[in-house]
């Protein structure tokens, strides 16, 4: 198939693009790089560094399915520029669904986000409770969703609200929960729980990938919202997860974040779809690239550090 990744330079694209090519794939990445760029070449790979928000330039032609991660990605960098965040996440999404109309594409995968669910009690959120978003981060996920949505009728739409992910990329994060903890340790012998009660799901970055590619595979068999999220756990239990395997001192401060949610990804089982990893194989293999040399604490691998300096 030929794929047009936006976003394919950031930590899911990196993984997600070269999975894609070495399923025989071809694959056009577009991004604006403001993480940089560590895909490697590759003769079936066209790599564009340009800005979603420039719909006209985004070649569409020939492909038969784009995958939209091209977002700003977390609360922080959300807040930073909330006019940059809904002029990325929401209006050019519309604009792009409707060039990906225009031009015959014929399956549009989103990237949202299980956040949207923000504050939940149930022991099990499904896609079918109410969304409480509480960021501006949340709101645009929650948008975009439904403006996608409404054109079902023109394009097969496809929207996975991805729990936390976790696990190694060339293009690293560190401001998500499991790799911050897991390299804190590594880094400092302490590991700094912001509250630690709060419940929140995780998944392993091959599981998320994985996933785009059984979108891929099942093409119009399935159609709609999904969450994809598997391990359920409090901060302060994937603290003690992580101590199992890198000795260090736990130290719990307060926090003012109060999202906690359980994600249920059963629609997504009931659709065939069954996860490998977890998250103690994603702190396993955080720690080898450590130990290998390949991954620092960086300032670098944090979005908000990054968006900060950058000229937006
Ligand atoms: N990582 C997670 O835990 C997680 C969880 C839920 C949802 N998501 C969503 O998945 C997607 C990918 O997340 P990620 O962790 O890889 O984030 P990331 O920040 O590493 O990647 C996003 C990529 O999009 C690019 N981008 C942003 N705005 C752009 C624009 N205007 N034009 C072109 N490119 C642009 C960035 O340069 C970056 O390479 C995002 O939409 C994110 O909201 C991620």
């Amino acid at each position: 198939m030929k794929i047009l990744v936006l976003g394919g330079c950031g930590y899911i694209g990196t993984i997600l693009t070269e999975t894609l090519l070495g399923d025989g794939h071809h694959v056009t990445v577009v991004d604006i790089m403001w993480f940089g760029n560590f895909l490697k070449e590759h003769k079936n790979l066209r790599v564009i560094r340009e800005d979603v928000r420039n719909v006209e330039k985004i070649p569409m032609q020939a492909i038969d399915v784009v995958i939209h991660l091209a977002n700003v990605a977390n609360d922080p960098c959300s807040e930073l520029d909330s006019q940059l965040s809904w002029d990325v996440n929401v209006l050019a999404t519309m604009r792009l669904v409707e060039r990906a109309i225009s031009n015959k594409v014929k399956q549009f995968i989103y990237a949202s986000s299980g956040s949207v669910y923000g504050v939940k009690e149930e022991s099990d959120v499904t896609e079918e409770l109410s969304l409480v978003p509480i960021s501006d981060y949340n709101k645009t996920k929650m948008i975009s969703e439904r403006v996608l949505i409404s054109y079902r009728d023109k394009i097969l739409i496809q929207c996975v609200r991805p729990a936390t992910v976790c696990g190694y990329s060339p293009r690293m994060r560190l401001d998500l929960s499991v790799n911050m903890l897991t390299v804190q340790a590594l880094a400092n012998r302490k590991i700094t729980v912001l509250g630690g009660s709060q419940v929140r799901p995780n998944i392993h970055i091959k599981d998320m990938v994985a996933v785009y590619s059984y979108l891929l595979k099942m093409g119009d068999k399935i159609e709609g919202i999904y969450n994809a999220g598997f391990e359920n756990i409090s901060i302060l239990d994937i603290a003690k997860k992580i101590v199992t395997q890198v000795p260090a001192e736990i130290i719990i401060s307060e926090s003012n974040d109060p999202r906690s949610y359980r994600l249920c990804s059963d629609k997504l089982r009931a659709a065939g779809f069954r996860q490998k990893y977890s998250v103690d194989d994603a702190i396993k293999e955080l720690v080898n690239e450590f130990q290998a040399g390949h991954l620092k604490d960086e300032d670098r691998w944090y979005n908000i550090k990054t968006m900060k300096t950058l000229k937006l």
